[in-house]
């Protein structure tokens, strides 16, 4: 499966981004391509969209499904994720029945619930209407103990749920792209 996996972070060291490189070397059968929110441009209603901003919608709009890793500052999520998504649901919709796994690592014990619950909302306005995958959460508290020196995680019941995660959404990716087949307008 053809996967664009979004960072929502502005940090140049982001766990969410070291989270989304392990799932790539994990997950080799898949063809998953690792983004950043990091120093994206603002959004704003007056500007063209920006080449970077439009690389990222024609790589979603081509993707058969989606993974945002996000940050939580603040009890939600990071400015520049929210921006990307400014910008992805005014000219440009990629995100437009498009199957999304939520994933957050965090500092904290909580692992970036609290922005993962805030980003759902968002994905399901009007102007996005994602196919936010539901039926299980991912969350990695504590991250700063979480990975070994090669970037692995350590926990073997982490990888595990992580594992039953991840084949339960691409199971759900390939369902919604069955019924729904290629709505996405880049
Ligand atoms: C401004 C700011 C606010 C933060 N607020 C929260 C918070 O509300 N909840 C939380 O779990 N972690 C919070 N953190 C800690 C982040 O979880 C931590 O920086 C984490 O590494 C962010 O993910 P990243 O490394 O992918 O950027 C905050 C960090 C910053 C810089």
């Amino acid at each position: 499966m053809n996967i664009v996996a979004i960072a929502g972070s502005s940090s140049p060291h982001s766990y969410n981004k070291r989270l989304l490189e392990f799932m790539q070397q994990h997950f080799a059968d898949d063809d998953i391509r690792v983004i950043s929110t990091r120093g994206l441009p603002m959004f704003s209603e007056d500007d063209p969209l920006p080449e970077s901003v439009k690389e990222i919608g024609e790589a979603i709009a081509a993707a058969d499904a989606v993974i945002i890793a996000a940050a939580e500052y603040n009890h939600s999520l990071t400015s520049s994720l929210k921006s990307l998504l400014e910008w992805l649901s005014s000219d440009v919709h990629p995100l437009t029945g498009k199957p999304v796994f939520l994933i957050g690592a965090s500092t904290h014990a909580q692992g970036g619930a609290r922005a993962q619950i805030h980003l759902r909302d968002i994905l399901l306005s009007p102007g996005v209407q994602a196919e936010v995958f539901q039926d299980e959460e991912f969350f990695l508290g504590d991250v700063r103990n979480a990975f070994d020196d090669q970037g692995n995680l350590m926990d073997e019941g982490t990888v595990k749920f992580l594992e039953k995660c991840y084949h339960e959404f691409l199971a759900y990716a390939k369902t919604v792209n069955q019924v729904k087949g290629g709505q996405a307008d880049a």
